[in-house]
């Protein structure tokens, strides 16, 4: 395992100045030595390793403490670097790539046999694929010039990280390299969808919605793999929890009337109140205008009600935040909006 890892900073805005081509290229030449680098994407910050390197990928399991049997995301700057790894592109998949990359939406494909390692497939004949949205991501890939492995940079178990601050409470030392890039966008990691038997798999549900993958695929039904259909198979790696906090999670469903608003209210007071009894800290995420509602330890909040873009990022943050306030109760309430909310 590595002792050091090498961390740049590159601002936003920054990437035409020599100081941050100098970070992108020392990063990119990391990964082509077969070392682990984490960057920002547009939804999380990902663990990347090149793809083609099994010693580098098994890099990523050690580091994250991952079972290896979950296969990871490749990332690549532009559709042409998929040639040499993906065996056949199907006109809806086209049409699916043109419409969402760059962006967070992860297509899984045939992959050509023997052409990446097969730690990052879990030896399943395909590979999830997908372009970042976001600028330092694609000139980290770009000056690779590799395919890269990159599943979320936490340890597993962890909440997703959306700082390098975040990456570096979980991977320090464990990692050759950390691109700071500022905090990620979206907050939600890639929707990972499957076209097979003429149908539209949602894999797991992310950054784009159902509705927008409708729009662009109008005749292909939407199989959800994530509702409670036994025929369907899941994404491998639904059977581990995405976001684990220490703490024990309750999300509580929204109030659809003044009166259901009261039962919400007075349900989480009622649990709040046990919590201290037992002398556990408690935690509850809500609305700005609900704040004063609770007298938990840790009271955090979405913002605004009706801000859904950035609840699930607000989410991630609250987990981190319970977890390291010792918080062994948390509430959190679920965001009314359909749409994004879905991910979280
Ligand atoms: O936004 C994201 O997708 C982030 C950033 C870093 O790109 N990455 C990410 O990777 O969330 P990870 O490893 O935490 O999640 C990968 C998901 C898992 O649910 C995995 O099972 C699924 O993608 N997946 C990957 N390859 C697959 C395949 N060949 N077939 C089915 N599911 C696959
Ligand atoms: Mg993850």
């Amino acid at each position: 395992m590595t002792a050091t890892t090498r961390n740049w900073t590159v601002p936003e805005g920054t990437l035409d100045t020599p100081t941050s081509q100098q970070a992108v290229s020392e990063a990119a030449l990391l990964l082509r030595q077969g070392c682990t680098v984490a960057f920002p994407t547009e939804t999380v910050y990902g663990l990347g390793a090149d793809a083609t390197q099994t010693d580098a990928v098994r890099r990523i399991f050690e580091a994250k403490g991952r079972p290896s049997d979950n296969p990871l995301i490749v990332h690549v700057a532009e559709p042409a670097q998929l040639e040499p790894f993906v065996a056949a592109v199907s006109e809806p998949e086209r049409r699916l790539m043109s419409a969402f990359w760059p962006g967070p939406l992860t297509v899984v494909l045939p992959v050509r046999p023997g052409s990446l390692s097969p730690l990052v497939t879990a030896g399943l004949s395909t590979v999830g694929v997908r372009v970042p949205d976001h600028p330092l991501a694609l000139a980290l890939l770009r000056c690779a010039g590799v395919p890269v492995a990159a599943p979320s940079a936490n340890r597993s178990g962890k909440p997703s990280p959306t700082s390098a601050h975040h990456v570096a409470d979980d991977l320090a030392g464990r990692i050759d390299g950390l691109l700071d890039g500022g905090t990620t966008g979206v907050g939600v990691e890639s929707t990972v969808v499957r076209v097979d038997g003429g149908a539209l798999h949602v894999l797991r549900p992310g950054g784009v919605t159902r509705q927008q993958l409708q729009a662009v695929l109008p005749e292909l039904p939407i199989r959800d793999a994530t509702a409670a259909d036994a025929e369907v198979p899941r994404a491998p790696g639904m059977k581990y929890a995405h976001y684990a906090p220490q703490g024990r999670l309750t999300v509580v469903q929204p109030a659809s009337s003044a009166a259901d608003r009261s039962a919400v209210r007075d349900y989480i007071r009622a649990e709040l109140r046990a919590a201290r009894g037992r002398s556990e800290r408690s935690g509850v995420l809500t609305f700005d205008e609900y704040k004063h509602d609770f007298d938990a330890d840790v009271v955090l909040t979405y913002g605004p009600l009706g801000a859904p873009g950035q609840a699930a990022q607000r989410l991630y943050d609250a987990l981190r935040a319970f977890d390291a306030a010792g918080a062994a109760v948390l509430f959190a309430e679920a965001v009314p909006e359909s749409g994004i909310g879905e991910a979280s």
